[in-house]
């Protein structure tokens, strides 16, 4: 069978395949802005068709609401297996994202065991099945070089760490780099990276904040870190995870990589909060930088918009600062902050959905993200009306706080899966038939658009 990219280049999905199960009407985000369509979905979960009118399915029309292809978080870390399940479960962060959106999660390897193998892909890959509510991507951990070639067969993207954070103690270290490269080169997998220069960061003073976790893992120990990266061979599909400064933006658009940045350090600073609860690697910078990356975001800079959700239970984060785990969730709240940010004319609605939806869609190679035939009919609807406030202890992680506590958003009073609505008044009504994925396409491949870093960048689409 031809893969979905060659597909819709060849035109094909855009034919009706099979018989059409439901057409959405209303206002609906289509090539760059929000036009009044209807939305022909196939009865294999697939768009058929998008056109003024459909017909040969019941209908359904949204009305004042707007219709929004649901959003791809490329980085979680939902906990499972070796907990703590206090903090979170495929079955609890997989109804979170629904809750909040995302129709597709990309799991970091740093559970406990750490996914070095073939064995450990699998057993994660058997916590998905019958237990998730959105589908899964599951990245491996590169590290054990004998594993490697098995593991490869199962990844559906690796993960390296660069510098020491929530269960890895032995990062990989800069001249261990070009052989890495080299082996990873085999299998045009997506390959994410934390990119921190641990012999840069500082011991003195013991950091006891916020603020002096900024000073322990400072700017310049990313910047490092994400100049390696750059000298990384091409065409190697690496993405830079949560980049926090203006500088290193800059740094890696001319390098021409992919890379994300996260609601926390685009929206919080080192003065958001005192206590641990606002500990994460890399750490909250200044407001100065924040600020910076925040405008960067809003003129389109910033290719991906990930949560880096890293939930731990509330007791752990209550310890004395030093000894606090590092991480804050965040999969549930990511999307519907940003529609608040979108609705309050703080941020163009075409940029986030490119953000949010599209880029990381097409980093996975996955057929998601975009309202066009041959995609999968994984859709929102927003009432831009319903504005709400983050309340930690209401949120489906387990762990129960937030740290965007008190804050605006607007969460989706509808998500579509496969044509099959998940959420419904913003409550989970679907099942666990969330399943584990592998990357569809590479990119350039289904691309019509250009590279993962570049793509559309639309112009105002007021809501
Ligand atoms: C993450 C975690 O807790 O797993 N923590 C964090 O501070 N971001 C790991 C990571 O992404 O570095
Ligand atoms: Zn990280
Ligand atoms: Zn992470």
């Amino acid at each position: 069978m031809p893969s979905p990219a060659r597909r819709r280049r060849s035109g094909e999905g855009a034919r009706p395949s099979g018989s059409t199960a439901l057409i959405l009407a209303g206002r609906a985000f289509v090539r760059g802005r929000l036009q009044s369509v209807e939305i022909a979905i196939g009865d294999d979960g697939r768009i058929q068709s998008v056109g003024k009118v459909r017909s040969g399915g019941p209908r359904r029309d949204v009305g004042d609401a707007v219709i929004l292809p649901a959003a791809v978080d490329l980085h979680v870390h939902l906990r499972d297996p070796g907990g703590p399940a206090e903090a979170e479960t495929i079955a609890t962060g997989t109804v979170g994202a629904a809750l909040g959106g995302v129709t597709l999660v990309g799991e970091m390897p740093n559970t406990r065991p750490p996914v070095t193998s073939a064995e450990a892909w699998e057993e994660k890959a058997r916590r998905v099945e019958g237990r998730a509510a959105v589908d899964v991507l599951l990245y491996g951990s590169p590290t054990v070089p004998r594993a490697l070639p098995d593991l490869a067969r199962h990844v559906g993207g690796f993960k390296l760490y660069l510098s020491p954070t929530t269960a890895i103690e032995t990062p990989v270290r800069p001249a261990e780099l070009p052989d890495l490269w080299r082996r990873l080169s085999e299998y045009r997998l997506p390959i994410s990276v934390h990119a921190e220069d641990p012999a840069l960061f500082r011991t003195e003073p013991p950091p006891v904040d916020p603020e002096g976790w900024n000073q322990h893992r400072p700017v310049d120990s990313e910047m490092s870190a994400l100049r390696w990266l750059t000298e990384a061979p091409r065409p190697l599909r690496l993405n830079a995870a949560h980049v926090t400064t203006a500088e290193g933006v800059r740094l890696l658009r001319e390098a021409g990589l992919c890379f994300e940045a996260t609601p926390h350090h685009l929206l919080l600073s080192e003065r958001s909060g005192s206590d641990a609860r606002h500990k994460v690697n890399p750490p909250l910078r200044s407001e100065v930088e924040r600020r910076g990356l925040w405008d960067a975001f809003r003129r389109g800079e910033i290719p991906v918009l990930a949560s880096d959700h890293a939930p731990h239970p509330g007791d752990s984060k209550g310890l004395p600062f030093d000894r606090a785990p590092s991480g804050v969730p965040g999969v549930e709240t990511m999307l519907p902050l940003m529609l608040a940010k979108a609705r309050n004319g703080e941020l163009d609605l075409g940029l986030l959905m490119v953000a949010a939806c599209d880029r990381p869609a097409r980093w996975l190679g996955q057929p998601v993200g975009r309202i066009a035939p041959g995609h999968r009919a994984n859709l929102l609807v927003v009432d831009f009306t319903q504005r709400s406030t983050v309340v930690g202890r209401a949120l489906r992680s387990p762990c129960g706080w937030s740290p965007f506590e008190g804050w605006e958003v607007i969460r989706p009073r509808e998500h579509y899966r496969d044509g099959v609505r998940i959420v419904e008044a913003g409550e989970f009504v679907g099942t666990t038939t969330g399943r584990v994925v592998r990357p569809e396409f590479a990119p350039g491949e289904g691309d019509d658009e250009g590279s993962p870093t570049g793509g559309p960048v639309p112009g105002r689409s007021g809501i």
